[in-house]
């Protein structure tokens, strides 16, 4: 059963190209998003080079309710080859590269639950594709894992039309697709949502909230780590969307929500969105974000905040 709501984002947990993450609160905001209702969690082994897994498997001990998780494979720091990013992590630098061979996935998938400490991943994904290894052999060393018990359902991130087409044109499905989608970014509504929702593959969208540009607290007053790629946001553009924000501000009040909460509630309430994974670095982020779900906007609602962003 795959999410129809908000998804915890899990890469903060990981301390990496995340500013300021210390463990404790990193925890403390996925027990808040699951005390607030949140079931699914979103991770993947690059972030935080291992650590995001360990820290979020750290967080369920603490964790009564079931909740279901996510994770991904095919980003490998530890083999050669053309790298795909390099970056730093306290201090080490790390070559990344797109790696995702019948046998990689597998011992990946081994490491993914020994640090997650599950016994089945709910959702296993492909987190980048190459352009190079065979998309339908990863599937079917995918299909074994699912009959091993190791997996429950498997699906894939950032594969465009044709690419998702190469896999469906030949009876292999994913359970669903991870794709970068917000206010800021509709691209994925000309021909990936439509794609999905004709193909019944769950659309997720990730940074719905623009990395935080679009929560009403971004301010060029903050200093952000070297990898943080959120350095090179420019002042105007920080300004322009606050103004934008600022005018939501009755209609988040008429629901008892904030801005972060709208923003998410108009991503769910988008045709052929399955769900919104939100980033959260702290408990208080983690349940704003949460409630939502539970906003029916109106139609005119959408269509206003619609078009002050295609403005
Ligand atoms: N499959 C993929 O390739 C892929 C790629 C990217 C992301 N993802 C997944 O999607 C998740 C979400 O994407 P994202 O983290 O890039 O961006 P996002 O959800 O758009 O933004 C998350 C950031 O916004 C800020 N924020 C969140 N809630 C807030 C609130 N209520 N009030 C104020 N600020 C708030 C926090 O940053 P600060 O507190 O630092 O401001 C938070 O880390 C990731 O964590 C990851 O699980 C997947």
């Amino acid at each position: 059963m795959l999410p129809e709501s908000i998804i915890f984002g899990g890469w903060p947990m990981g301390g990496w190209h995340w500013s300021d993450v210390d463990e404790k609160t990193a925890i403390q905001a996925a027990i808040a998003a699951a005390e607030a209702g949140v079931t699914w969690f979103d991770t993947a082994p690059v972030y935080g080079f291992g650590l995001g897994e360990q820290r979020l498997r750290r967080a369920l001990k603490n964790i009564g309710s079931p909740v279901r998780i996510m994770t991904k494979f095919g980003l490998r720091w530890d083999v050669d080859g053309t790298p795909f990013f390099e970056t730093t992590f306290n201090g080490q630098k790390k070559i990344v590269v797109r790696y995702f061979s019948p046998a990689s996935i597998r011992m990946e998938c081994e490491e993914s639950l020994k640090r997650l400490g599950v016994e089945s991943i709910d959702l296993y994904q492909l987190h980048w594709d190459d352009g190079r290894t065979s998309l339908v052999e990863a599937a079917e060393t995918l299909e074994q894992l699912r009959k091993e018990g190791k997996i429950k359902e498997w699906g894939v991130c950032n594969l465009n039309t044709g690419a998702l087409h190469s896999l469906v044109s030949v009876g292999v499905k994913p359970a669903s697709l991870q794709f970068r989608y917000s206010l800021l970014n509709r691209k994925p509504e000309n021909s990936l949502i439509p794609y999905c929702r004709k193909h019944k593959i769950h659309f997720l969208a990730y940074s719905p909230l623009g990395r935080g540009l679009l929560t009403g607290n971004a301010s060029t007053e903050r200093a952000f780590e070297p990898e943080d790629d959120r350095k090179y946001w420019k002042p105007e553009k920080i300004a322009d969307i606050n103004r934008k924000l600022a005018s939501l501000a009755s209609i988040a009040e008429r629901y008892g929500i904030g801005i972060p909460a709208l923003i998410l509630a108009w991503t769910l309430n988008q045709p052929g969105i399955s769900g919104a994974i939100a980033g959260a670095r702290t408990p208080g982020q983690a349940r704003t974000n949460a409630k939502a779900v539970s906003v029916q906007l109106t139609s005119d609602e959408i269509t206003f905040i619609s078009g002050l962003f295609a403005r």
